[in-house]
Formats: structure tokens, C-alpha cells, sequence
């Protein structure tokens, strides 16, 4: 069989003890893949490890134990095949919102002149809205809703075979959310593109993934599950809520959060950890199949 696009194997951070402290296991053994074009959420709740895998796949932050390998490499330092959309912004104060988003289009087009840099990065900017004028103004003096938008724009812009985005549209008025998303789900449609982004909402990760992974809750933190979302694509944000395998999908996930989360998580978890994520499909299509009789084993297994 063909190797997987990303293969993370046995990934550990662990933070040694600060003065008068214990050392600190973050998540260990983290094991999934991810195949070229998916698109891939991550949900767990807060501290469980989700920026710190992030900035491990960006090249940013190295495991304690195992690693990952994208595209046949290993993965040990920032790259412009990844692009990154972080939490909190990161953008350089000191340039405007346009020569922020050149910065990358000049690194990843070297042979592009000026006015090629200028155009490209002014259509990202665009589809992120910032136009008429915001454009040439520094981070400082935009709200956090323009902030996280430049950095959209920047991640986008490089074209990266992989963007990584760590909750992107937090900052966002439900509008522009929603414009963007779609812009995203649009441009990832188009493109040869993958997807690994991290979000706290359920509904935007069934509107948006192929698959969600689930993370118990830190420390000792494991990739418990990968749900599969079997909705047909293009979703409709309005038109989605009413497929019967939406409503599935999400009780399913908000009761991982609600209550497996725990369950799963410390010593308990610890000692089922080290293999791969359990593949769950809970909004299969037809429950009465019989291949599928009776549910429960047969609705989990695990991922090869
Ligand atoms: N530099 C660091 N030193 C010690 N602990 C850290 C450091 N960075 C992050 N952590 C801890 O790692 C855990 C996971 O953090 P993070 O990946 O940001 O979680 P999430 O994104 O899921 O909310 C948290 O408990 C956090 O306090
Ligand atoms: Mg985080």
C-alpha cells in the first residue's frame, strides 16, 4: 500500500520539571495519519496538547519521542510547503498587512518581480476582505478580527502543499467566518491541498473535514478517535443541519467531549495508548445494513 502524505508515529512532548515541579507529559504516543488533499480536524479540550502538535507538524517544536514524516521526510524545521495560521496572530508589527503577506510570496517566488509579489498578495488580502485602505496598515493598527485575517491571507497566499491552521476564525465575526470558510473550503477544493486545523468548534469541523481526530483530555493525552465525516460534498451550511448523518456525527463528538474525554484520559488511557486512532463512522448512511450487524464492534475499528 501506498505510504500516507503525513505519518506521525509515537509523538511525545514531554516538559521537564520546572523548579519544585513534576516533569510534564503532555500527550504521548500520538499515532495517525493523514493522506495528500485531506482535510483534517483536531478537537480536544484546552491544555490537551492541539498547538503543540501543530507547531511539531510546522517545524517549529520537536517531539521527546517519535516524529513525522510528510512526503517521505522528516519533518525537523520550518518549511514553505507548510503554512501556518496560529493562534495568536504572529504577524511582524512592523510592516503593513500587505508587505506582511509579500514577505512569504517573496520567499516562495523568488524570480517574481515587484509588481507580480504586489498583485498575487493583494488578491489574498482581498479574498480575506481587507481592502480599500486597510491594507497598508500596520498590525497595530487593525482589530484582532484583521489580524487573523493578514494571517489567513499570508498562510494562503505561499500556496502551501500543507497549511496548518490553529483555531483560524475564533477572532471572526460569524460573517466573515463564514466567508472565509467557504474561501477555504473553495481554494482546498481547487487545489492539491491539505488541511490539518485545529478548532473548538464541532459544527465548523463537520462543515469542513473529511475526517475529525478527537484527543482525550492532557496530561497523558492520546489521539483517541478518527470520525469519519461521510456528508456528501459541497456541504451547505444551511442545508446540512438537515442530513440525518449530521446530527450522528455530533452527538458523537459532543459526547466524546462532554464525557469520554475524561474517561480516556490518564492512567486509564495510558495503558490502552500506543496504537493507532479507532476509526469511528457514526453518521453511516443506512444503520440497517446488514453487513454492518450488529453495530457497535463492527461501527469501530481500527485504522491500518
Ligand atoms: N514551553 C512550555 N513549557 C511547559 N509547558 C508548556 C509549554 N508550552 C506548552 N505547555 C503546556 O503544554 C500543554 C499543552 O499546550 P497546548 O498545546 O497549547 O494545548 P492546546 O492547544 O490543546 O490548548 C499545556 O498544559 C501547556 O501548559
Ligand atoms: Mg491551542
Amino acid at each position: 500500500m501506498e505510504k500516507p502524505f503525513i505519518e506521525v508515529t509515537d509523538l511525545t512532548r514531554r516538559y521537564p520539571a520546572a523548579k519544585g515541579g513534576e516533569p510534564l507529559t503532555v500527550f504521548e504516543h500520538a499515532n495517525f495519519s493523514i493522506e495528500k488533499g485531506e482535510f483534517v480536524c483536531i478537537i480536544g479540550h484546552s491544555g490537551c496538547g492541539k498547538s503543540t502538535i501543530m507547531n511539531i507538524l510546522a517545524g517549529l517544536d520537536a517531539p521527546t519521542e517519535g516524529g513525522i514524516i510528510m512526503g517521505g521526510k522528516e519533518i525537523s524545521g520550518p518549511s514553505l510547503d507548510r503554512g501556518v495560521v496560529f493562534q495568536n496572530y504572529s504577524l511582524l508589527p512592523w510592516l503593513s498587512a500587505l508587505k506582511n503577506v509579500m514577505f512569504g510570496v517573496r520567499a516562495r517566488h523568488p524570480d517574481w518581480s515587484r509588481d507580480q509579489v504586489v498583485a498575487h498578495s493583494e488578491q489574498y488580502l482581498e479574498m480575506v476582505g481587507l481592502t480599500g485602505g486597510a491594507e497598508h496598515r500596520k498590525p497595530a493598527q487593525l482589530s484582532g478580527g484583521m489580524r487573523q485575517r493578514v494571517s489567513i491571507a499570508r498562510a494562503f497566499a505561499i500556496q502551501p502543499q500543507l497549511l496548518l491552521l490553529d483555531e483560524p476564525f475564533g477572532a471572526l465575526d460569524a460573517l466573515t467566518r463564514g466567508t472565509i470558510q467557504d474561501e477555504l473550503i473553495r481554494i482546498w477544493s481547487a487545489t492539491e491541498q491539505t488541511v490539518f486545523m485545529i478548532t473548538h468548534d464541532v459544527d465548523e469541523a463537520i462543515l469542513l473535514s473529511d475526517r475529525i481526530l478527537l484527543m482525550t483530555n492532557g496530561p497523558f493525552a492520546r489521539v483517541a478517535e478518527s470520525v469519519v465525516v461521510d456528508i456528501a460534498r459541497p456541504r451547505q451550511r444551511a442545508e446540512i443541519i438537515h442530513d440525518p448523518a449530521y446530527y450522528k456525527i455530533r452527538n458523537h463528538l459532543v459526547e466524546f467531549l462532554a464525557r469520554r474525554s475524561k474517561e480516556l484520559s490518564g492512567s486509564h488511557g495510558r495503558e490502552a495508548s500506543g496504537g493507532p486512532p479507532l476509526t469511528v463512522r457514526p453518521g453511516l448512511k443506512d444503520p440497517d445494513d446488514k453487513e454492518r450487524e450488529p453495530s457497535w464492534p463492527k461501527l469501530v475499528s481500527a485504522v491500518g
